[in-house]
């Protein structure tokens, strides 16, 4: 199978397995809040490139295609929390934007107080779907829930983001601009750990070894920073409707990036240093990473 096929195949799944296990009532359910699950809803199912899940089903596919299915439950979760944290990010209090996924964002569709709890229900479901559908394992639940933990929690995607805030500089600020150590924390944690956490999520589906796990970490972190690295080239350099988000707003908004502080050209070939760090540890890993090394590339230079 090609690598587009490939990847397709694997998006098709997760929307398939998004469908089954994240709740939805009826929009005419009597009593319940059928608007909290449609607005979980828009955002969830607007079309994301689903990379977490990707990732996350790709690294248990190292131990046996037949862990694919096993690990596709955590894939979802994963999905859940990427996208609260994208719901939040949008917030007016936050990054305040209007289009994600080339849709109004939840509050824009909604409101912001149904934003905000869309987003509370999908960090929760998430560890309501791993502690559901992996009690049968509970030593892999367990684990898997921790390291969803990990990567959501306070030094981590959510202490990223309160940096990425703190680093604004507004028009006329007399702040002094992030250092690069700061930069790498803020997409290191704000990004990054998420990154990590699907390639580890799927490779503890799959029982790999602790040596090949914190290979899959290391990958992770290499292939999460130049993740970041690529979005903020993007965000400088594509079009509103190729991003299906806000181009150029990072600028307008005197945000802390590798475009700011490095210059377009200097923040490419850091996102293909990164990539070439993160082909490395893939390349050490159990099991044939070639789909995991094609993935890194099109995360390289992807158009949105
Ligand atoms: C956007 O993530 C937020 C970042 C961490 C850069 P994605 O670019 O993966 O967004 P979707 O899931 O495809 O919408
Ligand atoms: C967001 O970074 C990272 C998270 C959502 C955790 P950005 O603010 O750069 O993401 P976009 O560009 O809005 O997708
Ligand atoms: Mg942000
Ligand atoms: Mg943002
Ligand atoms: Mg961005």
């Amino acid at each position: 199978m090609d690598f587009s096929t490939k990847l397709n195949a694997l998006v098709a799944r997760t929307e398939t397995a998004l469908d089954r296990l994240v709740p939805a009532l009826p929009a005419d359910a009597p009593a319940g809040p059928a608007r909290l699950h449609a607005a979980m809803r828009h955002s969830l199912q607007a079309g994301g490139k689903r990379l977490r899940p990707v990732l996350a089903l790709a690294a248990a596919e190292l131990g046996g295609p037949e862990h694919i299915e096993a690990a596709l439950p955590a894939a979802i979760a994963l999905e859940c929390v990427h996208t609260y944290s994208l719901i939040h990010d949008d917030l007016p209090c936050m990054d305040d934007d209007d289009l994600r996924r080339g849709r109004p964002t939840c509050h824009r569709a909604f409101d912001e107080a149904t934003a905000l709890l869309a987003g509370d229900a999908l960090l929760t479901e998430a560890f309501v779907i791993l502690a559901q559908t992996y009690a049968a394992r509970p030593a892999l639940a367990a684990a898997l829930i921790r390291e969803l933990a990990d990567a959501a929690n306070a030094r981590r995607l959510i202490g990223g983001q309160m940096q990425d805030l703190l680093a604004e500089r507004a028009a006329g600020e007399n702040i002094p601009p992030a250092t690069s150590a700061e930069l790498e924390y803020i997409h290191l944690n704000k990004t990054a750990a998420m990154l990590e956490a699907s390639l580890v999520c799927g490779g503890l589906v799959a029982g790999l070894a602790p040596a090949a796990l914190e290979t899959l970490r290391r990958a992770g972190r290499h292939l999460g920073l130049a993740f970041q690295i690529v979005d903020d080239v993007l965000d400088a350099s594509a079009a509103t409707a190729e991003l299906g988000k806000t181009a150029g707003k990072d600028a307008r908004d005197g945000k802390a990036t590798y475009v700011s502080l490095h210059g377009l050209d200097r923040a490419r070939e850091l996102a293909a240093e990164a990539t070439a760090q993160a082909r490395a540890a893939l390349a050490e890993l159990p099991g044939d990473p070639t789909f995991l090394l094609a993935l890194a590339d099109r995360m390289l230079t992807r158009r949105n």
